[in-house]
């Protein structure tokens, strides 16, 4: 059920509460559109990844009152390196600057933040500085928010099964043990509940290789919206659109 609060010290500010039984725990976004956003306004792509980055804060800013607990955003999938140097070069400077200008202000919000995907092709200096946020932000349980970087929905379920079958020659693991439980212990994700709603932004259809196996039953929304232009405004109204869905996993609607 989703409700409107007022704000009593400003009655004109109208807060969206979204009832946690109906609203999705977790969302998970696809942050489309930056580049075409900037070209757009005659601008270069980085231009756009910048007004990205700052949609990102308000959105996490706006999961409490709407009843979204995690937060997972793609931030560079593992074919993104397949983009021009300078726009690589410019993402990994984005991220690192985020880092360090946002941890502070992540950590007295009460966010927690994880970082999902490779680190291996990841520069050394970007990693320590992972790290050092997931170490800061540990102890908060307010929002929940997760950070995809070199991520490949593939790549990931390749690298479970290499450390699976590890622990299977180290007799760790039986294999006539394995069941649809044991994949997910071995994902990166595997502190985060499945999702629950996937959005897209800008109005592509894809799902690009993103969160493939815990999305199985998760609800997709694609909407046209370039991402620096998705506001907390537009991210109520997707989530309110969730609130309205029934989800059966594979079953029938109860009588
Ligand atoms: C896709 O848009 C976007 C990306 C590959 C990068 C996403 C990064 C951000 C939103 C900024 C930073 C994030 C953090 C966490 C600081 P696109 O470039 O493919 O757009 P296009 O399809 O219009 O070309």
């Amino acid at each position: 059920m989703i409700k409107r609060a007022r704000n009593k010290s400003d009655p004109s500010e109208v807060t969206t509460l979204v009832d946690a039984s109906s609203g999705p725990r977790h969302v998970a976004i696809i942050m489309d559109g930056n580049g075409r956003w900037a070209q757009s306004r005659g601008r270069p792509r980085l231009f756009g990844h910048h007004a990205g980055a700052k949609r990102v804060r308000e959105i996490v800013e706006a999961c409490p009152d709407l009843g979204v607990e995690y937060l997972t955003i793609f931030a560079f999938s593992t074919e993104n390196w397949k983009r021009t140097q300078t726009e690589v070069a410019g993402l990994m400077s984005l991220f690192r600057r985020y880092i360090t200008s946002q941890a502070r202000d992540l950590k007295d919000n009460g966010v927690r933040v994880r970082f999902i995907g490779d680190r291996v092709k990841l520069e050394a200096s970007l990693i320590k500085m992972m790290d050092d946020l997931e170490a800061l932000t540990a102890d908060n349980t307010r929002v929940h928010l997760t950070v995809a970087i070199n991520y490949g929905g593939r790549d990931e379920v390749a690298r479970a099964t290499k450390r699976l079958a590890q622990d299977v020659a180290a007799g760790k693991l039986d294999p006539d043990g394995i069941d649809e439980e044991t994949l997910p212990k071995y994902l990166d994700t595997c502190l985060l509940p499945d999702p629950d709603l996937v959005i897209r932004t800008s109005g592509e259809a894809r799902i690009s290789n993103f969160l493939l196996w815990q999305s199985a039953y998760a609800e997709y929304e694609f909407i046209e919206t370039l991402w620096p232009d998705f506001s907390p405004e537009v991210f109520a109204g997707v989530v309110e659109g969730y609130a309205g869905r029934d989800r059966r996993y594979g079953g029938v609607r109860n009588a």
